[in-house]
């Protein structure tokens, strides 16, 4: 086995807390955009237009048209082998917490799967659900009172006559997406950085390490004295400070990667 991913299959394998922070390029191998990058969906387009309070205020119609168009491409993505590796890991051992700034629902979808497989108990399930730091694309939220809902069909983006209302006060619902310049919910948030305080190993994977508070958890973890184990086949902010630093596609490394810390990396010497 190679050196990188024996080694942090060891870290893995030893730690008895684990944190793992994913960003979009873990599911890039499932065929969804990432944000950055020459190919990121800010290359050909303005956050501002889209992924703002303002945006929205000004044209919901262009934003939810620009929502429906990413929900119709995660509708049809199958969850790769990085969330089938990751799904292993959470459901395989204690102590490890996933948390996401990806809101298009294929960690839960692989996490569902190795379940129902694995037939693990309901309870052990809820339990493995990763933190959303950044929402769901797949819920929405009205724009006035708290309701909140799952919709899976498609939003009819038409006209704005015909986006969704609200059920109980009619007024228009959103993406329950945290958008820029907007708070993550205080609750998940916490409980990321319990979480990253924890934490004997930090896994991060397939983020660009740009975006705060998510981008901070790694320093969290570091701070405490923990490692940190970087998966992304770019440098980002955390490569400098990774204990140790694996430059691949996360589809490539994470499934020897979870196979050495759940069966021991000792044995793959
Ligand atoms: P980015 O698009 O900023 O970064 C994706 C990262 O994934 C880059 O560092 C790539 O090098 C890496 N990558 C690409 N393919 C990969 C692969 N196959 N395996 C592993 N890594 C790969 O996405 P995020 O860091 O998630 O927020 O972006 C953070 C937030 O900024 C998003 O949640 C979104 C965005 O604007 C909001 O919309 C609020």
């Amino acid at each position: 086995m190679r050196d990188d991913l024996r080694r942090a299959g060891r870290l893995l394998e030893k730690a008895s807390s684990v944190l793992v922070l994913t960003g979009a390029g873990v599911s890039a191998e499932s065929g969804v955009p990432i944000f950055r990058g020459s190919e990121g969906l800010w290359r050909k387009h303005r956050p501002e237009d889209l992924a703002t309070p303002g945006a929205f205020r000004r044209d919901p119609r262009l934003v939810w048209e620009w929502y429906q168009w990413r929900r119709d491409r995660v509708g049809t993505a199958e969850p790769n082998a990085a969330h089938h590796a990751l799904a292993r890991l959470v459901l395989g051992r204690e102590g490890v917490t996933l948390v996401t700034q990806n809101v298009d629902g294929l960690h839960e979808e692989a996490l569902r799967r190795a379940a129902a497989a694995e037939e693990a108990p309901v309870r052990r399930v809820a339990d493995t659900l990763p933190l959303l730091l950044h929402g769901s694309i797949f819920r929405l939220r009205c724009t006035r009172c708290d309701h909140g809902e799952t919709r899976i069909e498609p939003v009819d983006t038409s006209s704005e006559a015909s986006l969704p209302r609200c059920p109980p006060c009619g007024a228009l619902l959103r993406p329950d997406v945290v958008w820029f310049g907007e708070s993550l919910p205080a609750d998940v948030v916490e409980r990321a950085f319990a979480a990253a305080r924890a934490a004997e190993i930090a896994l991060v994977v397939g983020t660009s390490a740009g975006v705060h508070p998510a981008a901070s958890l790694p320093g969290v973890t570091l701070g405490a004295g923990g490692a940190v184990v970087e998966v992304n086949p770019e440098e980002t902010p955390v490569s400098a400070h990774a204990t140790v630093r694996i430059g691949e596609n996360a589809g490539e490394v994470l499934p020897a990667l979870v196979e050495a810390a759940l069966s021991g990396a000792e044995s793959h010497d």
